[in-house]
């Protein structure tokens, strides 16, 4: 049979679960490559760390050359994380000659024109399916399996850290610092977390699908981003006496003015399939014009789902399919790009306001005002009576009709400074 040199740069989560695949269900890979895809070479940064897995005698380095070297190998599983070194170990191993598979988001969103660019001029290829939701084949399913549609939204949950934290502290009742600790134990969070709990992470993702999607170039740190790492207890449960359930979502949409773009916490309808993504689970609801919506859910983070991805870019480069996707997208070429984000101000929608006020006579009546102001309209409110020990203070929270990202900011402003409020008011995207 047929056999195909690979290497792997990176035994963390993410290379373990991909040296498990390759070494123990190498037939399972032959029989679906066509050949036997060899692991010749694994490089890490600390040969002395204790490693989770059983590896063949002499595969394991921290010398890249000992795969820049090897013409034999011809393709490699970049699973480092961060911006430098994964940087120049991808273009060295690019002008090696190697076509790359990685998980690496952060260093697509970052650098993505740059790198594509140079593997075009070399002839290489980059796949990505694991940058982007784990496990889901949602590259595949954008570039290619869609390709017949104008993609007209994107409404996806793409942080699985996030969404492991949220439910553990809405079903389980945990607390947010447990949620996260566990959620590192599990392989879900970046080596640094930050990124995950403040919409970072997502945006990069949301980037990169905006890219396929929509032909949209956009800088991740320039779309809208918040997380889920101020988010109150008191807001969950508000959440759900409304009806709905707290969600990070990222959103990107065509409107008239281009393509709106955001990350939020936002209030899903409980009973929606959005809603109930639970745990590590990511979810992209895709409408296009001509197949209408598709829903996509499967585990985002996590070692065997991610590892899954990762392996198949490897068949797909092996057998010489990736090169051809590549080729024919022109990803991040310098071709202009079809779609511009935008204005954030004229975006429009629904939103959960929470105020911390003062129990005093004519709060809900100045609040209206300054909302009523900007022709902003209440659905709802709620105020309960004031708990002991709340020292006089009440939480109201308001559901609004429609209006703009820009006129709820503004009413939000006036509000703010107004002398009976208690703390910092908080707002919510709702989606219905
Ligand atoms: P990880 O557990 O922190 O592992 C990172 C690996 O990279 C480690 O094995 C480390 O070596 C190696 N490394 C770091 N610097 C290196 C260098 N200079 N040369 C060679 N190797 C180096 O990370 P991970 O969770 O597997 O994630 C890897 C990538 O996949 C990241 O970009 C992440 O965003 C992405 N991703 C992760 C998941 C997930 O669920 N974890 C899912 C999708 C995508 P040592 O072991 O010697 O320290
Ligand atoms: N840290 C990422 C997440 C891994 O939690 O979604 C998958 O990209």
């Amino acid at each position: 049979m047929l056999h195909t040199k690979v290497a792997i740069v990176g035994l963390g989560t993410v290379g373990t679960g991909v040296a498990r695949l390759l070494l123990e269900f190498g037939d399972r890979t032959a029989r679906h490559a066509g050949r036997s895809l060899v692991l010749e070479q694994i490089v890490v940064k600390d040969l002395q760390k204790a490693r989770t897995i059983k590896l063949p005698a002499g595969i394991l380095s921290d010398d890249i050359k000992r795969i820049t070297l090897d013409p034999e190998i011809t393709v490699v599983a970049l699973l480092m994380g961060g911006l430098e070194p994964a940087r120049s170990i991808m273009l060295e191993l690019l002008a090696s000659g190697k076509n790359i598979v990685t998980a690496n988001k952060a260093l697509l969103a970052a650098h993505g024109p740059e790198l594509f660019d140079r593997a075009r001029e070399l002839g290489r290829s980059i796949a990505f399916e694991a940058s982007v939701a784990g496990g889901i084949p949602i590259i595949a399913n954008i570039s290619q399996c869609l390709s017949a549609n104008q993609i007209q939204s994107i409404h996806a949950i793409l942080n699985g850290t996030s969404n492991y934290i949220l439910t553990q502290m809405e079903a389980h009742g945990a607390s947010y610092a447990d949620a996260v600790r566990e959620a590192q134990r599990l392989g879900y969070a970046e080596a640094d977390p930050t990124m995950d709990v403040d919409g970072s992470d997502a945006a990069q993702k949301l980037a990169i699908l905006s890219h396929l999607a929509f032909g949209a170039r956009v800088a991740w740190h320039e779309i809208p981003r918040q997380g889920i790492d101020t988010l109150d207890l008191a807001d969950l449960r508000y959440a759900k006496e409304l009806g709905y359930r707290i969600k990070l979502l990222a959103v990107a949409g065509l409107n008239s003015d281009g393509l709106e773009l955001h990350v939020s916490p936002t209030l899903v309808k409980l009973g929606s399939p959005l809603a109930e993504v639970r745990g590590a689970y990511n979810a992209i609801s895709v409408v296009g014009d001509a197949v209408g919506r598709v829903f996509f859910s499967g585990l985002g983070a996590g070692q065997m789902p991610t590892a899954s991805a990762v392996v198949a870019d490897l068949i797909d480069t092996v057998v010489g399919r990736s090169t051809i996707t590549f080729r024919t997208l022109e990803l991040w070429s310098k071709q202009g790009a079809r779609v511009a984000a935008s204005d954030y101000g004229s975006v429009s929608g629904r939103y959960y306001l929470r105020f911390n006020v003062a129990d005093r006579p004519s709060v809900l009546a100045e609040i209206a005002g300054a909302l009523g102001k900007e022709n902003i309209s209440i659905a709802s409110v709620i105020q309960h009576e004031a708990e002991e020990g709340s020292q006089g203070v009440v939480p109201l929270v308001i559901m609004t009709h429609n209006t703009t990202e820009g006129a709820l900011g503004r009413a939000i402003d006036t509000i703010d400074q107004l002398a009976f409020m208690r703390g910092r008011s908080v707002r919510m995207r709702v989606l219905d």
